[in-house]
């Protein structure tokens, strides 16, 4: 009996693909076998999903395959599913008294986190997201409770749905300070005793006979629009400037560049751009943290 041996095959009996260079040839060895149908069950794999599934890319769109698999349609059945159960809601939403809304626990409590998610995606790039107070020189925080244009929900419905001073909508708020120094309606020499007087309002340190020098000036051109006391006038979008709370900011330079050269803050429309339901949902949900009236 002779026992089985292995032996490995030397080069020369196996054949070559007749590539040779300087003197290496190249051997012809079998692909190992479980790779190759690994390799041809690859291959069936891929017809069945192209016929199955979407796969051949056309110009408009692509192959639909026989299980017209979309996730794309998925999401967009899940969105009408999820509008169809909030249909109702927003009905009443949109036909509820608006002062009244508010005290509404049902609606408030559709409201409230729907104009919450309004507020994250269309308002907090201007205004912050409210807590932290981020927001740049010129957009109010509206969760506080100060109201350059009212805090009720009419008030508050009406500036969302025109916006204020925008070219876009006729029914916008609308107002506008002078360019007290660039249009030469004071002199530096007044606006710096204005400057002060605004400073005594606002209970900040100030040069006392400068401040009454402008106390009369304030009276003459300021308090029409900011009122007798400073304290500001919500037809007009005219702060308070009594309070410590500054759009564009309470130190020196800040309202002596304000007066002189004036401001001119613009909120856009959001008629179209959001559903009537979701400005009453965002306009509740301002009301509800912003100290509403
Ligand atoms: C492009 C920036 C911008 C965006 C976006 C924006 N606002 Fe405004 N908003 C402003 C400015 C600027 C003012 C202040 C205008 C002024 O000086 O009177 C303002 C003022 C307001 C006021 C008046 C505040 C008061 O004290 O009376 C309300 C309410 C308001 N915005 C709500 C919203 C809501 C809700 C959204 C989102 C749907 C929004 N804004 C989006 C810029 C913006
Ligand atoms: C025609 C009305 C009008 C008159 C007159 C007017 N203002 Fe104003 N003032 C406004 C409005 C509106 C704003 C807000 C501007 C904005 O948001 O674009 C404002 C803003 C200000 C601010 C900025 C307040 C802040 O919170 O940052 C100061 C300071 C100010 N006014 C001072 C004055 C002084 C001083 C005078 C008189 C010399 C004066 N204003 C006259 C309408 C007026």
């Amino acid at each position: 009996m002779c026992a089985k041996q292995v032996t490995k095959k030397t080069a020369r009996q196996v054949e070559t693909t007749g590539h040779s260079w300087d003197g290496i040839e190249e051997l012809n060895n079998p692909l190992p076998r479980w790779w190759v149908w690994v390799f041809y069950a690859t291959i069936v794999w891929a017809i069945g999903y192209a016929v199955a599934y979407p796969a051949w890319p056309l110009i408009h769109g692509a192959t639909p395959g026989l299980l017209h698999a979309s996730t794309r349609a998925d999401v967009q059945a899940e969105i009408d599913r999820f509008d169809a159960a909030n249909a109702d809601i927003k009905a009443k939403l949109v036909a509820a008294d608006l002062q009244s809304l508010p005290a509404n626990k049902e609606l408030m409590a559709y409201a409230e986190p729907a104009g919450a998610s309004v507020f994250r995606n269309n308002c907090a790039q201007c205004h912050g997201s409210g807590a932290a107070g981020v927001q740049g020189k010129g957009y109010p925080n509206l969760l506080d409770n100060d109201w350059l244009w009212g805090g009720d929900m009419e008030a508050i419905h009406t500036t969302i749905t025109h916006g204020i001073r925008n070219t876009t909508d006729p029914d916008a708020r609308y107002s506008e300070m002078p360019k007290f120094g660039v249009d030469g309606l004071l002199e530096p020499a007044q606006i710096d005793a204005l400057v002060e007087h605004v400073l005594a309002i606002s209970g900040q340190e100030h040069d006392a006979t400068l401040a009454a020098e402008g106390a009369t000036l304030f009276a003459d051109n300021c308090a029409a629009c900011h009122g007798e006391q400073g304290k500001g006038d919500r037809a007009q979008g005219a702060p308070n400037l009594t309070d410590a709370i500054w759009l564009y900011g309470g130190d020196r330079d800040t309202i002596k560049h304000t007066v002189t050269y004036a401001r001119f803050g613009v909120m856009p429309s959001w008629t179209g751009r959001l559903s009537e339901d979701e400005i009453r949902a965002v306009a509740a949900y301002v009301h509800s943290r912003g100290g509403g009236e």
